[in-house]
């Protein structure tokens, strides 16, 4: 081990007065919106080592600034970590958490480059007696199949022998402060009980909620994914309802709303379901099921309702124009919240990025709003150029379509103040507009 860098990492864990979690020195792969929490949760106990291969990430961590919005400056400020991207950094530790996107392609396939691309560089720092924990959404196998090979590769050691593998899921909840990192039970599990040992004294160090041990790395991984699939395929059935219940002029949320007095009713209601997670992790089980000779028929329906789901709102929106005796060409859209989900600002695989397009093919002019969006992303990642509330021009149709604080408060008000004179169709995807105070002269439609 590299005994300078050693030392620099002892004596941050001195300073803070804290010692370190089951005799180890723990480094973070990845700070996104998994791993800097993590990071900083490990950092508010002794110190960490948070390493990132985005040297603007590093730099603005390093000035206080979570762009992810997840963690606020004071959170940031009261914890010991040590910002890099030089990789050498992590030879001071002996416990590296890997927290590294799990993408798709644009065939829906798993890209599994930024996991392996991760592993060869941790593999390249290990030493022996090291402990890697895999804490990305991955299919079942890719720990042991895909990723321990790399490690050996790269760092010429055995795992098992020399180093030692561990998985252990990240279950958060992008802007939910009540189920954080610390709060939420942590399925940990190990290539071997001895290592399984120590990887739940250190996730136990900090997860007030306590640690699940899975009884393999494979059930772990399996455990993560089906969580993620069964919220999918239980909105994809509340989304092929809200289809077929349009067709009958029933309205889905108040069928919801009288369904849910049974108490086994599961509350789950349609939407876009976008996102890094939700959208993409079913994807990492049909690959592996197909893989194995199995074609998967329930969880991709599911995807593929799921996925059409903008072209179905495009759809009502015009038809809803036409019954209100409303030109179609040259209509003007208002669509309110760019980012996958409430309160957040992410905009990976933004369905309302897919919603717009589906609507323009229709001949309308769509101007978006949302004020947690960086706007160079929204230009960058779908041609979106993001316009300030004050900037809107006045709309035929608003679409309230993520639940941002701002817009659930600002209600039917906002939508006349956005509406041409005041009238005009609104449509409300999330169903947050109080039916009872819909004003005159709007016409609603919603999922
Ligand atoms: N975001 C969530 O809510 C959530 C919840 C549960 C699980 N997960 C899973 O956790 C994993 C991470 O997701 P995320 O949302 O934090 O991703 P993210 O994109 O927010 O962050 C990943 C970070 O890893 C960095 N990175 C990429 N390649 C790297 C490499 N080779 N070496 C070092 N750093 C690298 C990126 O620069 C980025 O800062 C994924 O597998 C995801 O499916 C995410």
């Amino acid at each position: 081990m590299n005994k300078a860098v050693k030392h620099i990492v002892d004596t941050t864990a001195a300073h803070t007065g804290a010692l370190p979690i089951a005799n180890r020195s723990i480094a973070v792969v990845g700070l996104g919106y998994v791993g800097l929490p993590v990071a900083v949760a490990f950092g508010e106990k002794t110190g960490v080592i948070g390493f990132d291969i985005k040297e603007q990430r590093i730099q603005e961590l390093q000035e206080g600034i979570d762009a992810t919005l997840e963690l606020s400056p004071f959170t940031l400020k009261n914890a010991t970590v040590d910002y890099v991207s030089d990789p050498s950094a992590l030879q001071a530790s002996d416990f590296v958490i890997i927290a590294v996107p799990t993408p798709i392609n644009a065939q829906n396939q798993p890209d599994l480059t930024p996991l392996l691309r991760a592993s060869h560089l941790v593999g390249r720092q290990l030493n022996k007696g090291d402990i890697v924990v895999y804490e990305s959404t991955v299919y079942p196998g890719a720990t042991e199949e895909d990723c321990i090979p790399v490690l050996e590769e790269a760092s010429g050691l055995c795992a098992g022998v020399d180093f030692f593998v561990g998985y252990s899921p990240e279950r958060i909840n992008p802007g939910d402060h009540e189920h954080t990192f610390k709060t939420i039970k942590k399925i940990v599990s190990a290539q071997d009980e001895q290592t399984l040992d120590i990887v739940a004294e250190v996730y136990e160090a900090v997860v007030e909620a306590g640690v699940h041990r899975a009884s393999s790395i494979k059930v772990a991984e399996a455990a993560k994914i089906i969580e993620n699939t069964q919220r999918d395929l239980n909105i994809a059935l509340m989304n092929e309802l809200a289809i077929i219940f349009d067709r009958m002029n029933i309205d889905t949320l108040e069928v919801l709303e009288a369904a849910g007095t049974k108490w086994n009713f599961l509350p789950f209601r349609p939407g876009l379901v976008g996102g890094h997670c939700i959208g993409v992790d079913p994807f990492y089980l049909t690959m592996k099921a197909e893989s194995l000779g199995y074609h998967p028929e329930v969880i991709l329906a599911g995807r593929r309702i799921n996925d059409t789901m903008g072209r179905f709102i495009a759809t009502a929106l015009v038809k809803n124009l036409i019954k209100q005796n409303m030109p179609v060409l040259g209509a003007r859209v208002t669509i309110l919240g760019l980012s996958f989900k409430e309160n957040v600002s992410d905009i990976r695989n933004s369905k309302v990025a897919n919603l717009v397009h589906e609507i323009e093919e229709f001949g309308i002019d769509v101007q978006v709003t949302d004020r947690l969006v960086e706007k160079s992303e929204a230009k960058r990642e779908y041609g979106i150029d993001l316009l300030e509330m004050s900037e809107l021009k006045p709309a035929d149709v608003v679409i309230f379509a993520v639940s941002h604080e701002e817009y659930v408060e600002g209600g039917w008000n906002l939508a006349q103040h956005l509406l041409k004179v005041g009238r005009g169709i609104v449509v409300d995807i999330k169903g947050t507009l109080p039916r009872a105070e819909q004003p005159e002269g709007v016409h609603v439609w919603r999922l």
